[in-house]
């Protein structure tokens, strides 16, 4: 790893053993992108890689020069007005109402490590080998504001992390109205998009289209990073595909409001965005001031897209999640919520405590209804005391009863909202996000406080210190179940309005780093109606996050895959909850709705009273089973193998850091008559090592398993009387392969009974 700086002083190389990244100061001062990609070598001078032509209807720069344009040159930082008719990284409105802007070189510096972002979370390191930072200093020399990229190279992986930095170094007041955390001009256009988009219960698809001339986009102006869209993005290669090909993944480590485009202009060249979304974005600078954007991620690979993913999850589960439990493997977790909805007692959650405790479970999560009058959707939330009505000792005193138990306790919250029906809106009705002499929008009756004011962060944080200190609590899930409308803060003026919706984040990460600091040992859980805001934000507060409100069988194999596609296994919450299911009323296998879970954090959503004897048994085999391989379902690297988006079954797996052991997750969503014969080629295992699978008597070599394949033939097919088991909808497979220590014993994962099958020969 390295950052180069050729003699002149104005070409930079930043580069690790897998990419380089160059750019170089332009005639005109301004910065030129030159590369970005698998790793080169280039000369001294590479001025040669900018090379314009004179090109019709084009404006140009210099007097003398008609092939200088700034619409035909590759740049770091695109501004607009100067000859460049894309959209720009940033928009600077003046005092005289101009907006154009020339940010013009004026030093570099390198340092090692990374520095922090002030109030946001970012990626980081442990000590200052891991990587080194480039800092560009420029200055638009009509308004004095200096613009700072920073570039961070890491020494292991195809990243690079870059974010800008604006200080009003003038002497009258300016108004960014956009600043992107990224902009980057590719050469050409022979790329597919891969967004992540969807919805409340099917968030994060991914959906593919080729690139074309002109601006194709997405992003959210909902306040949260939202379900409709993840602040993530590849470009790949045509021909790329999961194991091989060029692809660079876009990630925005930010929760709000984001926009990640791609402008294909008439030459084919391609320029990505990232950042903030422009959109009601205009922030204030007045003399003096700065604004820091948020940090945006790039990767490279040319080894396809799981290679790509595996990088993104090393860097956000090491380099971003931070704390106590970044490393450590999760508790097995039971949730009430769709067990008894708002209905409940202390002594009903006792029993559900009791039952999950028999069977193995270590936490259990008390959600939503606990607090003021919250016995329904339009009552409570603000008053974060506990309701003497339903729980008689209060917090504590149930948390008293979990941990007698033997188990932890975990208590949902949702600091941003309250209800009309509230005392703390009786007392600050002025304190949510409203317009003045408009009526307020309501998202399943509750309003947005307004995080953006100081006074009312701190007044929810006094109310959580209050709980988290009296009461044993070892978990927080940090709920947020609406989007922000008519958004205005009472306490801003005028001109800043446009500051609201990221003033707003940046409060609700101030609430985070308050309580996390504070009780570093709590493990908290992010949550926004399921996937709302499933983004690396998030992350760095909260190592997992519920994934999605849907929790039938089915549709997670769908949700939990497009989410791998930027996050690892240890952020995805995911738990097995009762059929028929509660939000699309399938009924699936109880193994098959283990065996999605497991890729994941893992728990339960139900009462297991309700199971039979047989399915209580199941599960404290499942939870026993869990408890075995956790380690290598959430730190192992995982590979996505067959497509739910593209096929009836599907397939994923986990390979551990020494490559001894697998374990591979197959699905199949609908039964079929007599199918053909099917093998399934395994990823990552090592060639010449020989591999039981799920403890047979015969052994496989990794490269067998990964060229001929791991055999997943149905023998039951077309022949359902008396292979009532194998011949179902739902079927879902676990293949267990540990690499062969010469022991002729019976694997113990036998023991987990039927949970598992044979592998058939
Ligand atoms: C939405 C969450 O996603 C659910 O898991 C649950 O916590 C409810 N909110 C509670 O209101």
């Amino acid at each position: 790893m390295g950052i180069a700086v050729n003699r002149a002083g104005d070409t930079f190389h930043l580069y690790n053993q897998e990419i380089s990244y160059i750019m170089k100061v332009l005639p005109n001062h301004q910065m030129g992108q030159i590369y970005f990609g698998k790793r080169i070598q280039i000369p001294e001078d590479c001025s040669y890689f900018l090379e314009t032509s004179s090109r019709p209807m084009s404006s140009c720069v210099f007097d003398t020069d008609n092939r200088f344009s700034m619409e035909h040159i590759r740049q770091e930082y695109g501004v607009f007005g100067t000859s460049d008719y894309r959209m720009p990284a940033t928009e600077v409105l003046q005092e005289n109402g101009s907006r154009i802007s020339e940010f013009c070189f004026r030093e570099y510096r390198i340092q090692a490590g990374k520095p922090k972002l002030p109030g946001l979370p970012a990626t980081y390191v442990e000590n200052e080998e891991e990587a080194e930072t480039l800092v560009i200093r420029l200055a638009d020399p009509v308004t004095g504001l200096e613009l700072e990229l920073f570039y961070t190279i890491f020494a292991a992986g195809g990243i690079l992390a870059r974010n800008a930095r604006f200080v009003n170094r003038g002497e009258q007041a300016l108004h960014l109205q956009s600043a992107m955390s990224l902009c980057l001009d590719l050469p050409d256009s022979g790329y597919d998009m891969i967004q992540f988009s969807g919805a409340w219960a099917r968030e994060r698809y991914p959906k593919t289209r080729r690139l074309e001339q002109g601006i194709q986009s997405v992003g959210s102006i909902r306040g949260n990073s939202s379900h409709n869209h993840n602040p993530f993005m590849i470009l790949k290669r045509p021909t790329a595909d999961e194991f091989q090909g060029e692809a660079i993944g876009f990630s925005l480590i930010y929760s709000g409001n984001f926009l990640a485009q791609v402008e294909v202009d008439t030459y084919d060249t391609a320029r990505v965005l990232l950042g903030i979304h422009p959109h009601c974005f205009d922030w204030k600078l007045d003399p003096s001031e700065e604004f820091q954007t948020p940090e945006a991620v790039m990767v490279y690979t040319d080894q396809g897209l799981n290679h790509l993913s595996q990088t993104f999850h090393r860097l956000y589960q090491k380099r971003l999640a931070r704390g106590y439990w970044r490393d450590r493997v999760r508790p097995i977790l039971i949730n009430n919520w769709e067990a008894t909805y708002f209905d409940f007692t202390e002594d009903k959650l006792v029993e559900i405590a009791e039952k999950a405790r028999e069977c193995g479970v270590e936490l259990f999560v008390l959600d939503d209804g606990w607090f003021g009058k919250r016995c329904g959707e339009q009552a409570g939330l603000g008053d974060w005391v506990a309701n003497p009505d339903r729980l008689k000792n209060g917090i504590t005193g149930l948390a008293r009863r979990i941990e007698d138990l033997g188990m932890k306790f975990g208590l949902w919250f949702e600091p941003e909202m309250v209800n009309k029906d509230s005392d703390l809106y009786r007392e600050h009705p002025d304190w949510i996000i409203q317009a003045p002499g408009r009526r307020n929008s309501h998202g399943r009756y509750q309003y947005v406080l307004d995080f953006s004011r100081k006074e009312v962060v701190d007044r929810i944080y006094e109310m959580m210190d209050k709980i988290l200190s009296e009461a044993k609590v070892s978990y927080i899930k940090w709920d947020m179940n609406r989007s922000i409308t008519e958004c205005y803060s009472a306490a801003l003026p005028p001109d800043r309005q446009g500051e609201v919706y990221h003033r707003y984040i940046l409060g609700v990460y101030d609430l985070y780093e308050r309580l996390t600091s504070k009780f570093p040992q709590v493990l908290f859980e992010s949550c926004a109606s399921g996937g709302g805001r499933f983004d690396p934000g998030m992350l760095y507060y909260a190592p997992q996050c519920w994934t999605s409100d849907d929790s039938d069988a089915v549709e997670r194999i769908k949700i939990q895959y497009g989410t791998s596609y930027c996050y690892p296994v240890s952020s995805m919450g995911t738990h097995v909850s009762v059929v028929p299911n509660h939000q699309i009323n399938r009924i699936t296998p109880l193994d098959t709705r283990a065996n999605v879970a497991y890729f994941g954090t893992f728990g339960y959503e139900l009462d297991l009273n309700t199971l039979t004897a047989d399915e209580q048994e199941e599960v404290k085999g499942q939870i026993a089973f869990m408890k075995q391989y956790r380690q290598l379902f959430q730190f192992g690297t995982f590979y996505r193998l067959q497509s739910p988006f593209e096929h009836n079954t599907s397939a994923w797996m986990v390979v551990s850091e020494d490559r001894k052991e697998a374990i591979v997750g197959w699905y199949r969503v609908l039964n079929g008559v007599n199918l053909p014969y099917t093998r399934l080629r395994l990823k990552g295992l090592t060639e010449d090592l020989p591999y039981r699978v799920n403890g047979g008597r015969d052994i496989h070599y990794g490269s067998e398993l990964m060229n001929a394949g791991l055999i997943t033939t149905d023998a039951s097919s077309g022949q359902a009387q008396g292979n009532e088991k194998m011949c179902r909808d739902f079927e879902s497979r676990l293949y267990i392969l540990k690499a062969d220590q010469g022991d002729k014993q019976e694997s113990d994962v036998f023991k987990t009974g039927k949970l598992l099958y044979n592998s058939i020969r």
